[in-house]
């Protein structure tokens, strides 16, 4: 499931950030490709706007466009957007399947195939649900306005990226019992209904895309090679 449908406008994009080009290609691009790289993924819903999410898809290959099988259109929020995602798989597996569903902001393009296939590995063996995450290179203050409170042990904090994992039936779950508000991620979701949730290593490079800034430097990793899986850019 790939939640697109943000209108990203810390960004500044003229379009929703998910579509917004990088390097030639529309950003929902380089995770739905690293993730039919991965041979983990069988298939994909993309959550978006359905205008944009159709004419960038239309610009992909053959083999991403036959990897996506629906896109639906999302919600206010991110939580809201999932939701309707994991909605539409459950339209397509029927009533009885219960698949492992990986969950991935289009706004995290460099995220590498082999970290795709370490969350669905890793889904069921000892954990209800996975996500990635990397150490917060800097010390983590804890803030009153202008003030510092309080300096957080760093080998107790990570900073949590998607891909994130579990099965479908516990996902539709933590998304049905979550009382309201938006959520910064799925697996907090799963968190709240009190089951195990595995932190397996992420990628310094896996961050998301929120700024200009951010776009320039994620164009800079792509054309110095940083996505092979991308093949040449465009
Ligand atoms: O806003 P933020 O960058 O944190 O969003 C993370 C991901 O969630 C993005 O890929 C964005 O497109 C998606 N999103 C969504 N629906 C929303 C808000 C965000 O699909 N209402």
């Amino acid at each position: 499931v790939v939640p697109a449908a943000g209108r990203g406008e810390r960004l500044g994009a003229p379009g929703p950030k998910a579509f917004a080009d990088l390097a030639g290609r529309p950003l929902v691009a380089y995770g739905l490709a690293a993730a039919a790289a991965s041979g983990a993924v069988e298939a994909a819903v993309v959550v978006a706007d359905l205008g944009p999410a159709e004419a960038a898809l239309a610009r992909l290959g053959a083999d991403l466009r036959r990897l996506v099988r629906a896109v639906v259109p999302g919600g206010a929020t991110r939580r809201e957007s999932v939701r309707a995602g994991l909605a539409a798989v459950r339209q397509a597996v029927g009533a009885a399947a219960d698949p492992v569903v990986l969950v991935h902001d289009a706004a995290r393009p460099l995220a590498p195939p082999a970290l795709f296939a370490r969350v669905a590995e890793a889904v069921g063996a000892g954990a209800a649900a996975v996500l990635c995450a990397r150490p917060s290179p800097d010390t983590v203050k804890q803030i009153a306005g202008d003030l510092v409170t309080a300096t957080l042990p760093r080998d107790v904090l990570a900073l949590a990226q998607t891909p994130q994992g579990a099965r479908l039936s516990l996902l539709e779950r933590a998304h049905r019992e979550w009382p309201s508000g938006d959520a910064g991620d799925d697996a907090l979701l799963v968190e709240a209904l009190g089951e195990t949730v595995r932190v397996v290593a992420g990628t310094p490079f896996n961050f998301k895309i929120t700024s200009a800034e951010d776009l320039a430097l994620a164009e800079a990793w792509v054309r110095s090679g940083g996505t092979p899986w991308m093949g040449p850019p465009a």
